[in-house]
C-alpha cells in the first residue's frame, strides 16, 4: 500500500431525540429503538490530517478543540481511535492524526456536541478508508454510521439529515442496532419544515454524563417498562410522521422527554436535572397548546435546557409566544437559538498528497 498523506474535512450537525436512547448493552447497541430530528446550523466542523508513520505503531493522535488542547478530550478520542486501529480499521496505526474541530453552537446549551463531533470525526476517517480501500464493499454512509455509534450512540443519527432511525425494529426497512437508518421518504411533507427552537436556561455543564446515564438503566427499577414503552412510542411517533398526526407527535415527545427525566430523577444515584425556568417553560408551552390549538410540543436532552419543536410554517405566533409568555419571566441570562431540521453532514474538502 502506498503512504499518501490526506487532508479531510467535513461538517456534521447534532441531532435532538424525539424517542430517547437511554440504556444500552453490548459495545454501544441501544436497549431500544430512538428516532431524531437532525438540526441545520448547530454544526461541528472536524479536519483531519492523516501524516504517514515509518511503522505500525500508530495512531497516534494529536487533537485541538477551538484550538486548545484538553487532556479529557485527547483520551477518550486516543482510546476512541486506538479501538477502532484494533478491531475496524487498521490502517490508523499507520498514521499521526491531527484533528482539529469547532461548533458553530454555544458549549453546555442543550445541544449534544458529542453526536455532532463524533459524527463529523467518523466521516473524515472513512472518507480516508474509502480512497486506501476503493470497492471495499461498505455503503459508505452506512458504514460512517456505524463507525461514528461505536464512538458515541447518538452520532449514529447524525450522519443523516431529516429524521433518522436507529436501532433494529420491524417497522423501518433495513433498520439496524449497528446502524441508524433516514427515514424521511415516509415522512409527510409537514414535518419537513420543523423548526427547533432551543432555550437555554442555565449553560452549567452537564451534571452526568451519558455513559453514566446509560450505566445507570442497568439496576433500574423500570428499565424493562421503558425499553417496551420507549419501542411502542417508535412504533407509534413513525404512524404520526406518515399521517401528519401533530397531535399525537406531541403528547408523545412529551411523553419521551418527562420519562428520560422520571428514569433518572429515579435512578440511585438520583438526578433532578431540571430547572425551575424548564418546568416553568413547559407550563407555558401545554397552555399555549390549549389556547390556540396549535401542537408547538417540547422535549429535553439529560439537562435542563429546552427544545421547542414546530413547523415553520407557525413560525409568526410561536414567536410572539416566546417573546411575550416567556421570556419577560425566566432568567434574563437565558438564550435561544433558533434552528430547524437540517439536510445532513457536508464534506468540505478532501486532499491527497503523495
Ligand atoms: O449518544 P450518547 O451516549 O451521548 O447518549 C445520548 C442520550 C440522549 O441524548 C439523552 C438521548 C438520545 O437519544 O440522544
Amino acid at each position: 500500500m502506498q503512504k499518501s498523506s490526506f487532508q479531510v474535512k467535513w461538517k456534521s450537525p447534532s441531532n435532538i431525540a424525539l424517542i430517547k436512547y437511554w440504556g444500552k448493552h453490548g459495545h454501544q447497541l441501544p436497549a431500544n429503538a430512538s428516532l431524531s430530528m437532525t438540526l441545520s446550523d448547530s454544526v461541528s466542523v472536524t479536519e483531519v490530517l492523516f501524516s504517514p508513520l515509518n511503522s505500525d505503531s500508530g495512531p497516534v493522535v494529536n487533537f485541538t478543540f477551538e484550538g486548545k488542547q484538553s487532556e479529557a478530550f485527547q483520551q477518550r478520542i486516543e482510546k476512541y481511535l486506538t479501538y477502532l486501529a484494533e478491531q475496524e480499521m487498521p490502517f490508523l496505526k499507520k498514521y499521526h492524526l491531527a484533528i482539529q474541530s469547532h461548533n458553530t453552537f454555544p458549549h453546555s446549551s442543550g445541544i449534544a456536541s458529542s453526536a455532532a463531533f463524533m459524527s463529523s470525526l467518523a466521516l473524515c476517517l472513512c472518507s480516508v478508508e474509502e480512497q486506501l480501500f476503493e470497492g471495499i464493499g461498505y455503503a459508505f454512509y452506512e458504514r460512517a454510521s456505524y463507525i461514528a455509534r461505536l464512538g458515541s450512540g447518538s452520532a449514529a443519527r447524525s450522519i443523516y439529515g431529516g429524521y433518522v432511525s436507529w436501532g433494529r425494529t420491524m417497522h423501518v426497512r433495513r433498520s439496524s442496532d449497528e446502524y441508524a437508518t433516514p427515514i424521511n421518504k415516509i415522512v409527510h411533507s409537514t414535518f419537513l419544515n420543523y423548526a427547533d427552537t432551543i432555550i437555554v436556561v442555565s449553560d452549567t455543564p452537564k451534571a452526568i454524563s451519558s455513559s453514566e446515564g446509560h450505566r445507570l438503566m442497568e439496576n433500574h427499577p423500570f428499565h424493562l417498562a421503558r425499553y417496551r414503552q420507549a419501542n411502542l412510542h417508535h412504533e407509534e411517533i413513525l404512524r404520526c410522521l406518515l399521517c401528519d398526526d401533530r397531535k399525537r407527535f406531541a403528547e408523545i415527545v412529551e411523553n419521551e422527554a418527562l420519562q428520560l427525566h422520571a428514569l433518572l430523577m429515579t435512578s440511585n444515584p438520583s438526578w433532578i436535572l431540571m430547572e425551575p425556568d424548564t418546568l416553568f417553560i413547559i407550563q407555558q408551552v401545554r397552555k399555549f397548546r390549549q389556547h390556540t390549538d396549535i401542537p408547538l410540543c417540547f422535549t429535553l436532552d439529560a439537562g435542563p435546557n429546552v427544545h421547542l419543536l414546530y413547523s415553520i410554517e407557525e413560525s409568526v405566533p410561536i414567536r410572539q409566544f416566546i417573546d411575550e409568555s416567556i421570556r419577560p419571566f425566566i432568567s434574563s441570562s437565558a438564550r435561544f437559538i433558533f434552528d430547524k431540521l437540517g439536510s445532513g453532514p457536508e464534506q468540505i474538502f478532501f486532499h491527497k498528497f503523495e
